[in-house]
């Protein structure tokens, strides 16, 4: 499922639906309300009062001192202080969090060299082969809990190849599951990671979807907490996602926030990380570090917009969940977030027969993802009892 083109597909599905409107493009992970809108209108303003002359101009690789500063307190936040206390802390700005994703692989792993993935997973497979790396799995979900066992298990299997093994974890609103780890499981997650001591830990934590968490924005950074209790020997990278929390997906802005328990972990982000984005791309588009900018002074106001796109993703959910329970359709454990994982014997027939019917989804490994982001609620009610008809056993 690493290696699907989603963004094909949804082409695919964007061109029917403009033939036929009665079509359901559940495919790719963009957050429409229920006006079928995409763009939040404080954003758009804020582009439009973007400075041409800062704009046009070439920008700095880091994205600046104010961008550095201001990513670092959007995404900490209030628990900045704490985490002072123990970490140094970097901040950098990325084309997407596609881009952070990409320097942590490029510039922390060795060619030839794999890292940790959940079986279900977002595509990290082109970064990660980007990196000339491989990937290692390890099973998400025991029982519709986290299987912290089999990532043990992993992680020791690989402690014994490789000294330094970079862990991809994305949470919450995991992507494609909607999952999202509890309070005891972040616990436990945190002791596991804390036996390998006699390894390098590089924590690759994608937070791509935290803005929508149904806990709210508060909430969300609660994990940020339990990262304190983390041994020196592992290095957290945070992936930030300006495309999903400010719903400008084609701008191409994220940020790696990093938290370095020793000086010589910071020294090498300072040096080695922005070096690799130098190499890559320059620097970031100076239009998406703008409004991210302007946006972070009116972050009150911003996040009560944010609230109700959140809202708006619960209700979607809730009632899929609902409904499925009703219908009998199998899906992944759900909390939050833009999709929702439906379990199929078969993935690539089922797609096709949902095609036929004019609902299109993402075939993955085990399942079919539903981008419920990208559908409005009315197209949500009576969804999982259609797709019960359709792929029948499969789901069973
Ligand atoms: C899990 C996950 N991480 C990271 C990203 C990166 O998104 P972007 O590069 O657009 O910020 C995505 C985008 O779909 C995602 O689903």
């Amino acid at each position: 499922m690493g290696k699907i083109d989603i963004l094909k597909i949804a082409r695919i599905a964007q061109e029917q639906k403009k033939i036929n409107p009665s079509i359901i493009d559940a495919t790719i992970g963009m957050f429409y309300n229920d006006e079928r809108k995409l763009i939040i209108p404080m954003v758009e303003e804020a582009f439009h009062q973007l400075n041409v002359f800062e704009t046009f101009k070439y920008g700095a690789t880091d994205g600046g001192k104010i961008f550095e500063d201001n990513v670092i307190s959007w995404v900490l936040d209030e628990k900045l202080e704490l985490l002072k206390e123990k970490y140094l802390i970097t901040g950098l700005s990325t084309p997407g969090g596609s881009g952070a994703l990409s320097l942590i692989f490029n510039s922390y792993g060795k060619p030839g060299e794999k890292v940790l993935v959940s079986d279900l997973r977002w595509r990290y497979d082109y970064f990660i082969k980007s990196a000339k790396m491989d990937v290692h799995e390890h099973r998400l979900f025991l029982n519709g809990s986290f299987d912290l066992e089999d990532l043990e298990k992993q992680l020791t299997n690989l402690s014994q190849k490789q000294k330094r093994i970079i862990f991809v974890l994305n949470d919450p609103c995991h992507n494609p599951t909607g999952y999202q780890l509890t309070d005891f499981e972040w616990m436990g997650l945190i002791d596991v990671l804390n036996k390998f001591s006699q390894n390098e830990i590089i924590l690759a934590y994608d937070i791509a979807y935290f803005d929508y968490n149904p806990l709210g924005f508060k909430e969300a950074r609660k994990p940020f907490e339990y990262l304190l209790k983390l041994k020196s020997h592992v290095q957290v990278l945070i992936c930030f996602s300006a495309s999903k929390s400010f719903a400008i997906y084609g701008v191409r802005l994220g940020g790696l926030i990093g938290l370095h328990p020793t000086e010589e972990g910071y020294k090498y982000f300072k040096k080695f990380v922005v070096d690799d984005a130098l190499g890559k791309w320059s620097t970031a588009p100076s239009v998406g570090v703008g409004i991210f900018n302007a946006l972070s002074t009116k972050k009150d106001q911003y996040i009560e917009e944010l609230n109700k796109l959140t809202h708006t993703l619960k209700v979607r959910g809730d009632i899929f969940v609902e409904e499925a329970k009703n219908a009998q359709l199998n899906i992944y454990p759900y909390s939050g977030g833009f999709f929702v994982l439906v379990h199929s014997k078969d993935p690539e027939r089922d797609y096709e027969l949902l095609v036929q019917k004019g609902i299109y989804l993402i075939p993955m490994e085990t399942g079919l993802r539903i981008a419920i982001c990208g559908i409005t609620t009315n197209e949500v009610y009576g969804l999982a009892s259609k797709i019960k008809e359709i792929i029948g056993e499969s789901n069973d």
